[in-house]
């Protein structure tokens, strides 16, 4: 009998007793292949003795000291690796304990900066249909994840919600990916008028989809358009990078390839690669300037905030991806992790669509492939794959409803950085495997 308030509360899950590189051994002394790194946390695998030996030697110099009194060295040197490899103009870091909090720090970082230059007014957010900015309330608010919001919509901030950037689905036959992507801009700026002038505070978006979506990436010039957009209403540009950030795509963030900048960006899981919880939100210059030129502080703050063991095992993955060369890495062997996921899956009758980039993958599961009809739902395919994967030794990161919040099925991978062509062979042969076997039983659609 356990008194850990799990997520499921009918099943306990075996108990994970060490971890080394990609792998993962149960108590059993069962070894699993960690092919999403958990939720795309992992980009060092487990037991990376640089980030451990960072760990230690914070915890014997300074383990807490909390930051109304006090900064603390690593803090520092953390904030400063951070900006020095950020988008042009960032200029502060604010560290937070995981993607959550970073989201929320960054929604009420946009609401005082209005505050503190005079537009109260602006009290509206925009956010995109099937994304996720993670649960706590403000965050679930601007997620747009059906599923996820419907208990506790009666108690969300209103927050409109426009149409994700899903070519799979949504681009027409008659039109281009610019012109899908100018679409999808346009229902944007409609979106912001439709609230009257001055009303709206940012458009929140993941650079590339994650986990609600299955990874979308973004059509070419979609989020340069979507730039423009909210330039001209004076509307700021929340990037949420806290999955697909911190070298996750093939660079360090991700709006990089789009050609964009946002006003602020979140960060999380790949910064601290699962050694501490971390997250943080990088700020613009005119954002914090607003702040220490008007109030001269953030109404906010949590009791963790730069938690220095936590900015230790950060900075520590920070220079191991620098100095491994791991973002290139990433890039290249994403492209053949890509080519693999298409041979091993791309054919199967049963998926729809492979996308992604770097090393965050989604493979889109359908019931009829011309059609795209997704499987029922009550079928539950997502989770029969992930237990079949499980049973085969993998860990991969499955998802229903990814067409609309209840349609829809899909598998995420978010290999760690140090996966070898051979180990990514291996996630796409045991997943493909674990697919086939799954689709092929009898079980009502
Ligand atoms: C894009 C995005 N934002 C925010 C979050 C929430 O992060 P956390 O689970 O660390 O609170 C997640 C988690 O999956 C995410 O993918």
């Amino acid at each position: 009998m356990t008194h850990v308030f799990h997520r499921h509360l009918r099943q306990a899950p075996p108990v994970a007793a060490g971890a080394a590189g990609m792998t993962i051994r149960d108590a059993a002394g069962r070894d699993y292949l960690d092919a999403s790194g958990g939720a795309a946390v992992s980009s060092l695998g487990h037991g990376h003795p640089d980030v451990i030996a960072a760990m230690h030697a914070q915890i014997d110099r300074l383990p807490y000291a909390h930051t109304s009194f006090f900064t603390s060295e690593v803090a520092e040197q953390l904030a400063d690796e951070l900006i020095r490899t950020a988008p042009a103009g960032m200029s502060h870091v604010y560290l937070v304990s995981g993607g959550s909090e970073a989201v929320e720090s960054a929604l009420k970082m946009a609401r005082q900066y209005f505050v503190e230059i005079g537009q109260p007014q602006r009290t509206h957010f925009i956010a995109r249909r099937q994304s996720y900015h993670g649960n706590t309330l403000g965050a679930l608010a601007v997620g747009g994840n059906e599923w996820r919001r419907a208990p506790f919509a009666p108690i969300l901030v209103p927050a409109t919600h426009v149409a994700p950037c899903y070519p799979y689905r949504e681009q027409r036959a008659d039109e281009t990916a610019e012109q899908y992507g100018q679409r999808l801009a346009d229902e944007l700026e409609a979106a912001i008028q439709a609230q009257g002038p001055g009303r709206v505070i940012a458009f929140v978006a993941e650079t590339v989809g994650g986990a609600t979506a299955g990874v979308l990436t973004p059509v070419p010039g979609y989020f340069k358009t979507v730039r423009e957009v909210c330039d001209r209403h004076g509307v700021l540009l929340i990037l949420d990078e806290v999955m697909c950030g911190m070298g996750r795509t093939g660079t360090l963030y991700a709006c990089e390839q789009e050609g964009v900048v946002p006003d602020l960006v979140t960060i999380a899981k790949g910064l601290g690669g699962g050694y501490q919880p971390i997250g943080a939100v990088l700020a613009q210059k005119k954002i914090v300037d607003a702040m220490s030129q008007g109030s001269g502080f953030f109404q906010h703050g949590h009791t963790y905030l730069g938690h220095p063991v936590a900015c230790a095992a950060a900075l520590a993955v920070q220079q191991v991806i620098h100095r491994d060369g791991l973002l290139a890495k990433v890039r290249e062997d994403g492209q053949v992790f890509g080519a693999m996921l298409r041979e091993a899956l791309g054919d199967h009758p049963h998926v729809g669509d492979v996308r992604g980039r770097g090393f965050f993958w989604g493979i889109e599961l359908v019931a009829d492939r011309a059609g795209k009809k997704p499987f029922d739902p009550a079928r539950k395919l997502h989770a029969a794959i992930k237990q079949e994967a499980f049973a085969r030794g993998l860990l991969c990161y499955p998802f229903g409803g990814t067409v609309d919040g209840k349609q829809g099925d899909h598998v995420l991978l978010a290999p760690p950085f140090i996966a070898s062509r051979g180990d990514l062979q291996r996630i796409a042969t045991l997943l493909a495997e674990s697919v086939a076997a799954v689709t092929a039983t009898g079980a009502p659609r």
